[in-house]
């Protein structure tokens, strides 16, 4: 329940048995969970109204914000710190929003140095990013690694009738669909996207292979690690700027518990290969109202993983460690 999280402070009120106890009620849950939201898009006032009201339901709630805060390094540096002041770890991977360069952001940083900057200011917060060492979740459903990953989109979810990127980039404006990415998201110091790409997939697939064979992992990226899920767009041909071929088989590979992305706008949970993949954005207003529950309410994640931690010392809410120090101690 968003706003839950003020009265979830207090330590709960005793009252002896017998003595009034029907009267107390609470409704707070009785254990931390990992939690999950994206495509927060703060640019709109009512997001920001949102962001302001979002609270942890449980005081040792790990939040995992999957890209699309915004657009100005401002207005994510704000969202961002105000949810690592509420929630007792944050896990951030960046969206395509916060690496554009918008004309009117006077951090006129572009491309993967607009990324490093992104990168150092969440470390300033205390934010996890995809250049830290995992942090491990050991509360409900863990342990597991959360890895936030950026591996960005090559256009290989390309129209089906096309065989080159350039078809493909055809037939979409054909269809009047052009995504702003091709005018503000910048490569540099990369010759395309599609080159930044590769060097991030190659990046992260070492990463994850690094990972201990007996951890299993929540993957967070901002776009879907398969392409299933771009099958519901509205405009299929979107699709080229959602995601990698690459990626199909890290679910399995790097043992995926979960896999959460946004991207879509497209809330839903769908399973490939026994894994779910779980969207979890808010999007814009024009959406979100036409949904029903409250908006922006993060997602819990993990709810079909109900295994207790593996040493008893589940420690919900204990500091988090990280999956390359749980290495070093085997
Ligand atoms: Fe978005
Ligand atoms: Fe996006």
């Amino acid at each position: 329940m968003v706003g839950a999280g003020t009265a979830a402070r207090h330590p709960p009120r005793c009252v002896p048995p017998g003595r009034g106890a029907a009267a107390v009620r609470d409704d707070r849950p009785r254990s931390a969970a990992l939690r999950a939201v994206s495509d927060l898009h703060v640019r709109f006032a009512d997001n920001r109204r949102i962001v302001e009201d979002l609270r942890p339901e449980h005081p040792d709630d790990w939040l995992i914000v999957a890209g699309d805060v915004g657009e100005f390094v401002e207005d994510i540096t704000w969202a961002l710190g105000l949810l690592r002041e509420r929630f007792a770890q944050v896990v951030w991977a960046p969206g395509n929003h916060e690496l554009w360069t918008p004309p009117d952001d006077p951090v006129r940083l572009r491309g993967a140095h607009r990324y490093d900057h992104l990168v150092r200011l969440c470390r300033e917060l205390g934010v996890h990013t995809p250049e830290d060492p995992y942090p491990v979740w050991r509360g409900a459903g863990g342990p597991v690694a959360v890895a936030p990953l950026f591996v960005l989109y090559d256009y290989t979810f390309r129209v089906p009738a096309a065989h080159t990127k350039e078809q493909s980039l055809a037939y979409a404006e054909e269809a009047g669909v052009v995504c702003s990415d091709e005018f503000l998201l910048h490569p540099d110091p990369y010759p395309s996207r599609e080159a930044w790409c590769a060097a991030r997939v190659a990046a992260t697939e070492a990463r994850l292979a690094a990972l201990p064979d007996d951890l299993d992992t929540v993957l967070v990226n901002h776009f879907p690690l398969i392409r299933e899920p771009t099958q519901v767009l509205r405009f299929p041909e979107f699709a080229q700027w959602c995601g990698t071929s690459a990626t199909d088989r890290w679910p399995v590979r790097y043992r995926a518990a979960e896999v959460v992305y946004g991207h879509l706008h497209i809330p839903r949970l769908l399973h490939k290969d026994g894994v779910p993949h779980r969207e979890v954005s808010l999007g814009y207003p024009r959406e979100w109202r036409q949904r029903p529950g409250t908006p922006g309410r993060p997602v819990r994640i993990l709810t079909e993983r109900t295994a207790p931690p593996r040493d008893g010392a589940a420690a919900a809410g204990s500091g988090p460690d990280d999956a390359q120090g749980r290495r070093g101690l085997r």
